[in-house]
């Protein structure tokens, strides 16, 4: 498995999954939510109404509708706190909980978001480092993952991921 990192828009790639930095009500919104809303079409809201929700840390899948992808996980991510709320590992389930969820889909190729660094105001820093430490420790022994996307919106993120990735080797 190898962890790539790109600035782009996610809506454009074509993957197999993109992950979604959602909300509990899984019903939409602004940032990369409101943009993957918008790029897919109402079918998605329609589909993503019949899910119940999401709790913060977990993911659910739907289809793509109008997006290249194949498929959409929604994940919550937490809103920052300062850290003492359990935000880290909660982060870092979003990303475990969308790695199996790809798995459990057969992608090969999958792009996450940097999950709650924007509204929801995660360091962005220790954000990538979460990330690429979810990623990387994640067991892709019957995966069928081949290639990890880590999309930055900024060349900020788009560096933090780049010196955290540089560390793995
Ligand atoms: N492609 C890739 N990344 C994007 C895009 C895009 N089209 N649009 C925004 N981003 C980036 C942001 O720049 C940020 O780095 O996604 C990252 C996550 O930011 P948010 O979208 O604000 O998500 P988050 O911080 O997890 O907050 C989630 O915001 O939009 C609402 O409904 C959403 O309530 C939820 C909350």
């Amino acid at each position: 498995m190898i962890i790539k990192t790109l600035q782009e828009d996610i809506t454009t790639l074509r993957v197999d999954a993109i992950v979604n930095a959602a909300n509990e009500s899984l019903l939409g919104g602004g940032g990369v939510d409101g943009a993957i809303h918008r790029a897919a079409g109402a079918d998605l809201l329609k589909e993503c109404k019949t899910l119940g929700g999401c709790p913060t840390g977990n993911a659910k899948w739907t289809q793509s509708y109008n997006l290249p992808c194949k498929g959409i996980i929604h994940t919550v991510g937490p809103i920052w706190h300062g850290g003492y709320k359990n935000e880290e590992n909660l982060l870092e389930s979003c990303y475990t909980s969308s790695l199996k969820l790809a798995n459990a889909h057969n992608c090969r190729t999958l792009a996450f978001p940097a999950i709650s660094t924007g509204v929801y105001g995660f360091p962005k820093d220790r954000a990538a480092e979460i990330a690429v430490r979810a990623i990387s420790a994640f067991s892709y022994e019957r995966s069928t993952l081949e290639i990890i996307y880590l999309v930055a919106f900024d060349e900020q993120t788009l560096n933090l991921y780049k010196n955290e990735i540089n560390k793995l080797n």
